[in-house]
């Protein structure tokens, strides 16, 4: 269950040629469900016994599931051997150094705080879809297709890589949604907000304030970065002590210019306008607001 902590720990035990044997399996599993041994070995470029040697110990380690069934032996990398090769790659870079403890636990992803070599925190988003939800699992099925043997590797290094894009292309509007500080396969590391979701907060100073920031910010992202969120609510923004607010979760975004691009945009203009109005009391009116937006666009 808490795969990547264990993953974190026992990297630093880890030899490089260890790593490499993960990353052969990796690459034999876009051709098959399990990489046969002898195509470890091709991948990693060793002899046999340093490959035997190697995939005995990693198996060891608990990254690996061993398939005897068929006519050869084949392994293939559990999800604990998936983020072990994200973490190592993202130590590599130095995007982070340490692995913090559990922020968040989404629908469909864990969100760690993590740190890098100069003590900046970070927000590390680590996907799990197919753990406990299907609604994105039907949207992927399509790309997915025929090699549903990879499917959930696929599935959440997908994700990351749409949720990074959006948020490095939003970021660059300067406004409050998480700059993005590195990615690998199914991870994402971000900005980090001390706060908590506007939903955990009993009261707040300033709702119509917020409320208006939130609006405000929406609409550039709209106008300016040509995206609208898709899943805006109060668990989606946090907010920290001194009304600072962060816009997270990207995943569901889409495209101003995708044919239902204007009823999501209504959706998540409505979900904030009915908690304000149900919390705060604050008048909003979605169908003015949505005014704004769509005119002179
Ligand atoms: N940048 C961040 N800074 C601080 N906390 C964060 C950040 N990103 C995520 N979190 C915490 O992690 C939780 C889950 O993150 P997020 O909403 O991105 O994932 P999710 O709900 O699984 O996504 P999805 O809606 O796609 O299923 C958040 O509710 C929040 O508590
Ligand atoms: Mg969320």
């Amino acid at each position: 269950m808490w795969n990547i902590v264990e993953a974190a720990r026992l990297l630093k035990n880890l030899d490089k040629e260890d790593i490499r044997i993960l990353m052969a399996i990796e690459q034999g599993m876009k051709k098959s469900e399990f990489t046969p041994i002898k195509n470890i070995r091709f991948f990693s470029r060793y002899p046999i016994e340093e490959t035997l040697y190697r995939l005995n110990r990693v198996h060891k380690f608990g990254f690996l599931i061993r398939n005897s069934s068929g006519n050869e032996i084949g392994y293939k990398l559990n999800s604990m051997g998936y983020d072990l090769l994200a973490l190592h790659s993202l130590v590599e870079k130095e995007t982070i150094s340490q692995l913090g403890p559990l922020l968040g636990k989404g629908k469909e992803s864990d969100v760690y705080s993590c740190m890098d070599n100069d003590e900046n925190i970070y927000a590390l988003k680590i996907y799990r879809m197919g753990r406990t939800s299907f609604k994105n699992i039907k949207r992927y099925r399509n790309i997915i297709g025929e090699r549903s043997h990879m499917s959930w590797l696929y599935v959440n290094r997908l994700a990351a890589k749409r949720e990074y894009e959006t948020l490095k292309k939003i970021y660059t509007l300067d406004l409050n949604t998480p700059k993005p500080i590195g990615h690998n396969r199914h991870i994402i590391v971000m900005e980090y907000l001390r706060g908590k979701e506007l939903a955990y907060y009993k009261d707040i100073d300033d709702p119509v304030y917020i409320l208006n920031e939130i609006i405000e910010q929406m609409r550039e992202i709209y106008k300016k970065g040509n995206v609208v969120h898709g899943d805006l609510g109060e668990f989606n923004i946090i907010a920290d002590e001194d009304g600072k607010i962060l816009i997270i979760d990207w995943l569901q975004s889409l495209p101003s210019s995708h044919p239902n691009a204007n009823i999501i945009l209504k959706r998540d203009i409505k979900n904030i306008c009915d908690y304000f109005g149900s919390k705060y009391n604050v008048e909003c009116d979605v169908e003015k607001i949505l005014e704004t937006f769509i005119k002179e666009n």
